[in-house]
């Protein structure tokens, strides 16, 4: 049975590296981020690998959207057997007593009310897959207080949260929290463009040094284990909040699909 999987935050960076990873094992495709020029291009990059995706622009924060993208995947597919939720922002890079709310509230609307609406919307469907998975891409900086990422990890640490509670209440179901690494995506260039005030220095010249020394992962890397888990992560591992190094993991990439 081919693979209905919805993915958010499809137009760059890792979320491109996972829907194409995910075209060349042959899943069916539902990709979302807010522009749609890019996720167009992604799509047209899908399908040339021989994949098949519907695509469906808009903000992950919007409870109409969601539903839609939801809506979209049943009509293009009749199921959803995954949601991997990886849209996300960084900012606001700025100190607690320098931060702007309304920033702040914005970047916990995007990663953490996102995800939990996609998780709502897609929960009647992922009952039914077998079993039916959550992969949310969350960061190291869920378990590290970082100087200046207020928001973001609070947002990162709250996503672990509801993975647990996910897995908690819907047994028949896979929920995962998985930090990706450090990755060369347009995140990172934020971080090296706004983050030198707000963060300690020798943390933000640490990230300066992983760019210039060519030491973050590409893209491509963490997908793959981000795409294995959509595709085959085993019941057990529910409720876990696993790096995609770990040695479970890549041995998930080379097993066969059940
Ligand atoms: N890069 C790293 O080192 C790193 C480390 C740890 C964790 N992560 C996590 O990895 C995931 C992917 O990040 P990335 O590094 O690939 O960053 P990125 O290049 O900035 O990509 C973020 C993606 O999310 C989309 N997005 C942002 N806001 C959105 C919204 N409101 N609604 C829908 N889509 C939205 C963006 O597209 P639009 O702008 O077109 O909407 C883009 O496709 C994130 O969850 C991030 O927290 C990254």
């Amino acid at each position: 049975m081919t693979s209905s999987i919805l993915l958010t935050g499809a137009s760059r960076g890792l979320g491109r590296a996972i829907a194409l990873e995910l075209a060349r094992a042959g899943a069916h495709l539902t990709l979302n981020a807010r522009s749609a020029q890019a996720l167009a291009q992604v799509k047209a990059e899908v399908e040339s690998l021989g994949g098949q995706a519907v695509v469906l622009a808009g903000d992950v924060s919007q409870p109409d959207v969601v539903e839609r993208l939801v809506a979209a995947a049943v009509l293009a597919f009749g199921r959803v057997d995954a949601v991997i939720n990886n849209a996300a922002v960084l900012e606001p890079l700025a100190r607690i007593a320098d931060s702007d709310p309304v920033a702040w509230q914005r970047n916990l609307a995007i990663n953490v009310l996102g995800p939990y609406l996609m998780i709502q919307a897609a929960l009647p469907y992922l009952r039914k897959a077998q079993p039916g998975r959550v992969i949310n891409v969350s960061s190291g900086a869920a378990v590290r207080a970082m100087v200046g990422w207020s928001a973001y990890c609070s947002s990162k640490a709250a996503l672990n949260m509801l993975t647990q509670v996910l897995a908690r209440e819907e047994p028949g179901i896979v929920a995962l929290a998985v930090r990706p690494g450090v990755v060369d995506t347009a995140m990172q260039a934020v971080l090296r463009r706004a983050g030198r005030e707000a963060m300690e220095s020798q943390v933000y010249q640490r990230f300066i040094d992983y760019h210039r020394q060519g030491q973050l992962l590409p893209a491509e890397v963490p997908a793959r284990a981000l795409a294995a888990l959509a595709l085959k992560a085993p019941l057990r591992w529910s409720g876990r909040f696993i790096s995609w190094d770990d040695p479970e993991v890549q041995a998930l990439i080379e097993t066969p699909a059940a």
